[in-house]
């Protein structure tokens, strides 16, 4: 039997193929608006049942209690608002009662919502509760504070999945838990990520898979900001990997179709109840997760994780010290297994290694596989040319 989804009931708010032409024949002669990427990636997950219970974007009760509790109004836990904003000028001519179109960024029909609530927030308390902070540098912030004044609400149905360079990885809820089942796995490890694959990944992800029956390996493939390594680089570095040094039968790459929202704490949360609905039973949670600069304490997210009862969250976190590689241990370990001291540790930060990686340099075979740093320094030569060539 394979973990039930948070709230009990996977949602699917995707129009069946049979429905489809009269949704979009009516869709066209609708009021629309058209979502942002970041939007877009919401209703996506909405309606594959990635963010189940949630079945459209929040309403004021859910709105507040999520912000304020880190729970939906009827209580189960919910640690960041899933919203959708728009300006004034696109909310004056909409009413409550409304069903009206969403489109997709490029203006194609996406879906629709039947309006409930429209309703004003204050984007400052928004920041310091979910965020912990109102610093605009903050890219999740920054987000908040450029989005619309007003929030929309209601029920959601999807036309489609997006179109993505991804489709070959799994990234469905109810096709993940099948593939969960067919291989008899009971214990799954959910790993997040937005970043390269390096040698503490690695080590974390092999620790836990030590443990359970299977790992699902899921990076983040929506929005991210401008400076973090693209998706397509960092999938490229995980299928080089995989076929060198994972076991086959043991591991499965997938894909995360969410925008990064740099969260830290509350992202964890929100990271681990998703991977649930995805079929895991167990979720990674290492050093500063989704993080963003010095906003969160290293072990801040999982300590978050100490707030709720275990039967609350359902998925079980696997929490990692700050792993690096010892020179003297001559293996990956952390203060927690290694006894020797920082000068014998290799542990970069990711601002050093994109350093390196724009200085044409590999970052050194203690911190990245030689198979993933050729990528990384080939990504980056290609990217650089780009950018000379003025694309
Ligand atoms: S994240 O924003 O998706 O959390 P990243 O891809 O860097 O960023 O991290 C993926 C997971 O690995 C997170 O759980 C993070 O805490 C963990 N992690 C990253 N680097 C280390 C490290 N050196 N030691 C322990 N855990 C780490």
């Amino acid at each position: 039997m394979t973990i039930a989804p948070h709230g009990g009931t996977l949602v699917n708010q995707l129009v069946s193929i049979e429905e489809l032409p009269t949704a979009l024949a009516e869709a066209e002669l609708l009021t629309s608006i058209t979502l942002s990427p970041w939007s877009y990636s919401d209703l996506d997950l909405i309606a594959i049942g990635g963010f189940s219970p949630l079945t459209g974007f929040m309403g004021s009760k859910d709105y507040d209690s999520v912000i304020r509790r880190m729970r939906l109004a009827n209580g189960l836990v919910w640690s960041i608002p899933i919203t959708l904003p728009v300006t004034e000028v696109e909310a004056a001519g909409l009413s409550v009662g409304q069903r009206i179109a969403l489109r997709a960024p490029d203006g194609s029909l996406a879906g629709t919502l039947d309006l409930t609530e429209i309703y004003p927030y204050d984007k400052e308390e928004e920041a310091s509760l979910v965020y912990r902070t109102a610093d605009p540098a903050h890219p999740g912030v920054a987000k908040l504070f450029a989005q619309g004044d007003l929030l929309l609400a209601g029920t959601v149905r999807s036309f489609g999945r997006p179109e993505t360079p991804f489709a070959f990885l799994p990234d469905h809820p109810a096709l993940t838990r099948k593939l969960f089942a067919d291989r008899g796995w009971k214990r799954v490890v959910a790993f997040q990520t937005r970043n390269p694959v390096h040698r503490a990944h690695e080590y974390i992800q092999k620790s836990a898979l030590e443990t359970v029956d299977g790992l699902f390996l899921q990076p983040l493939v929506g929005q991210t900001k401008g400076d973090d390594i693209p998706a397509a680089v960092r999938v490229r570095s995980y299928q080089a990997l995989l076929a060198k040094y994972y076991p086959a039968n043991r591991v499965i790459l997938g894909a995360y179709p969410a925008a990064m929202r740099y969260a830290g704490p509350r992202e964890a949360i929100l990271h681990a109840l998703v991977r649930k609905n995805y079929g895991c039973t167990h979720f990674i949670v290492g050093r500063d997760h989704a993080g963003v600069g010095d906003y969160y304490g290293t072990y801040d997210a999982q300590r978050l994780f100490d707030e709720f009862a275990p039967a609350e969250l359902g998925i079980t976190p696997l929490c990692f010290e700050h792993t690096f590689y010892c020179k003297a241990c001559g293996a990956m370990a952390s203060t927690k297994t290694c006894p020797h001291g920082s000068t014998e540790h290799v542990a970069l930060s990711g601002t050093k290694v994109r350093a390196l990686l724009r200085a044409g340099q590999c970052p050194p075979p203690e911190f990245s596989r030689p198979e993933v740093a050729a990528i990384l320094v080939e990504a980056m030569a290609e990217r650089s040319a780009l950018a000379q060539a003025g694309e």
